[in-house]
């Protein structure tokens, strides 16, 4: 099923699909980490939570018009992809402030971004992953001004499509973060996972942090919330 290891990050590892050119085997890991992988633990079962959840996030966008790398899950651990090579920048939108704009630029826990705001994060594990304006951008990729437009479109999209999937199970997408990778053919597909890893949810009523904030605060047990995400997920016809 795969071949040599490609690439190992914090959280997944991706390998050549055996026999499929231009696909690949990413391989979620149990690890998790925080703070640049300051912070670090192994959580028995988060590798199969993370699979089974973003392949179900990019079956549904995939119904709902957007498409991405995921072709298809292949085991408990493991999903098929098409080969991207990443564009080295992280799109987060949010739509309620909370996390690092608060802290960076001391908006209110919970102000409300109407229109949803888009920022862009260099991925450089070595800088920080810091913030950075559309001019850094494409200086830091070989991403073009047209690119960068159509990047956020789709990021934008993403949100409203999300954002009503998981209202639909009580679910509130506060905000989340996106990659993009570039096909050998040039195009740029949405890549890498969404996930609890990668989104903040908020239960609509009790606000419970049902994401990766509890192991990033401490303040919960993340298989347990994880869990409560594909539980809810599952209740969904698609
Ligand atoms: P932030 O508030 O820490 O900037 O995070 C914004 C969103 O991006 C949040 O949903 C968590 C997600 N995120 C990642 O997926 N990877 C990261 O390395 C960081 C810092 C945040
Ligand atoms: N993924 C990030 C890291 O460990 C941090 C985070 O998700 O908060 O570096």
């Amino acid at each position: 099923m795969k071949d040599a290891l490609l690439y190992e990050g914090k959280a997944k590892q991706v390998f050549q699909a055996k026999g499929k050119p231009g696909q690949l085997v990413l391989s979620y890991k149990n690890d998790a980490t925080a703070f640049n992988g300051e912070k670090k633990a192994n959580f028995e079962g988060k590798g199969r939570l993370n699979n089974e959840i973003s392949a179900r996030i990019f079956t549904s966008l995939q119904s709902r018009g957007v498409e991405s790398h995921f072709i298809e899950r292949l085991n408990e651990t493991e999903q098929l992809v098409h080969e991207t090579e990443i564009i080295p920048l992280e799109v987060v939108v949010r739509n309620l402030a909370t996390g690092s704009i608060t802290k960076r630029l001391g908006f209110r826990e919970k102000t409300l971004f109407e229109p949803p705001l888009v920022e862009l994060f260099y991925k450089n594990d070595d800088l920080g992953d810091p913030l950075i304006n559309d001019d850094h951008a494409k200086l830091l990729s070989d991403i073009t001004d047209l690119e960068l437009n159509q990047v956020k479109e789709k990021a934008l999209i993403v949100n409203d499509r999300l954002s009503s999937l998981f209202a639909s199970i009580g679910i509130k997408l506060v905000d989340f973060k996106l990659e993009f990778g570039r096909k050998a053919d040039g195009t740029i597909v949405l890549s890498d996972e969404i996930s609890p890893d990668t989104c903040r949810l908020w239960d609509l009523e009790t606000e419970q942090k049902l994401d990766k904030d509890v192991f990033r605060q401490g303040t919960g047990n993340l298989i347990e919330v994880y869990e409560e995400i594909l539980r809810r997920l599952e209740g969904l016809s698609w």
